[in-house]
């Protein structure tokens, strides 16, 4: 496994499996990798050739008070776990390598209205971050598929939705989300999580699922449903920012429709935590 720094060694590698016809699937990644990631790798590695991993930690997705520069950075044991699934290139490029005419870049992407909603509302600039990045990194590495976590439910529909707007050449691919044994769903923002914090962190799942229990149990009050449990979220030491019953492609829900996402971001003590769970009815 080679790992690069540039976008030349980057474009040199790539044009020769182009070459020889070969299909390449990315896996765009901020690093400080986790079980989660892996699963996407495995999953990369079974809709191409080759799978390319990128870990770029990207200042355009971070907003003045968030945390840039204390996110948890590990290149060399990120290294180490993507050798050890057969990765074939790892991608870390420097800010200057992504955003080669200066920082911030004059040129961004917004998906509108989607951007401004759910985490939107409550990380102005975070969507147009990512969507910028994400098309800079297809550009650099022009896959035939880019895989992403369920996790970030509304970032997966949001670059679907860029690809599909701007006639971009790759398949987006979204793959389940990777739980802890007690629900909680792996991020690299756990580990900023006190041990007693860790011990409430699942509170934030087993509240999607009882909005997931009503819903299946036939409940089209969403609104009251979901109030019922920002409480709960309240009661249990969470500051809840949304909790919200959408449609898959996050539209707001009608009676009758039977195909949901519950979707939630609360603040755990300094930790902020989102989750989400599809709901499908029969
Ligand atoms: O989900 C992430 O880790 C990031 O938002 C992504 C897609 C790598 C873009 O920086």
């Amino acid at each position: 496994m080679n790992t690069v720094h540039l976008a030349s060694e980057l474009r040199a590698q790539i044009s020769q499996w182009r070459a020889r016809g070969e299909r390449i699937a990315l896996v765009p990644t901020m690093g400080n990798l986790h079980a989660g990631h892996l699963a996407l790798v495995r999953h990369a590695h079974s809709l191409a050739d080759r799978v390319v991993v990128t870990v770029f930690v990207n200042p355009l997705q971070f907003g003045p008070n968030e945390d840039f520069g204390r996110y948890p950075r590990s290149l060399p044991e990120d290294v180490r776990q993507l050798e050890a699934q057969g990765v074939d290139l790892v991608y870390a490029p420097p800010v200057e390598e992504v955003y080669v005419n200066g920082f911030p870049p004059a040129t961004t992407i917004t998906v509108s209205p989607l951007s401004a909603e759910l985490e939107g509302a409550f990380r102005p600039g975070f969507f147009t971050g990512v969507a910028t990045v994400v098309a800079i990194l297809f550009n650099s590495v022009q896959p035939d598929v880019a895989v992403f976590g369920e996790k970030d439910w509304q970032q997966l529909q949001i670059v679907k939705r860029m690809v599909a707007d701007l006639r971009m050449p790759a398949d987006v691919v979204g793959y389940p989300t990777e739980r802890a044994a007690d629900g909680l769903a792996l991020s690299s923002r756990n580990q900023y999580l006190t041990p007693a914090e860790r011990e409430q962190a699942p509170g934030i799942h087993a509240a999607l699922q009882a909005v997931a229990a009503g819903l299946r149990a036939g409940r089209d009050d969403y609104a009251a449903l979901c109030a019922e449990q920002m409480q709960r979220l309240e009661a249990a030491g969470f500051r809840p920012q949304y909790l919200e019953v959408r449609t898959p492609v996050l539209a707001q829900p009608t009676a009758g429709d039977k195909d949901f996402v519950v979707l939630v971001a609360a603040v755990l003590g300094t930790t902020r935590l989102i989750d989400n769970l599809r709901v499908e009815q029969p």
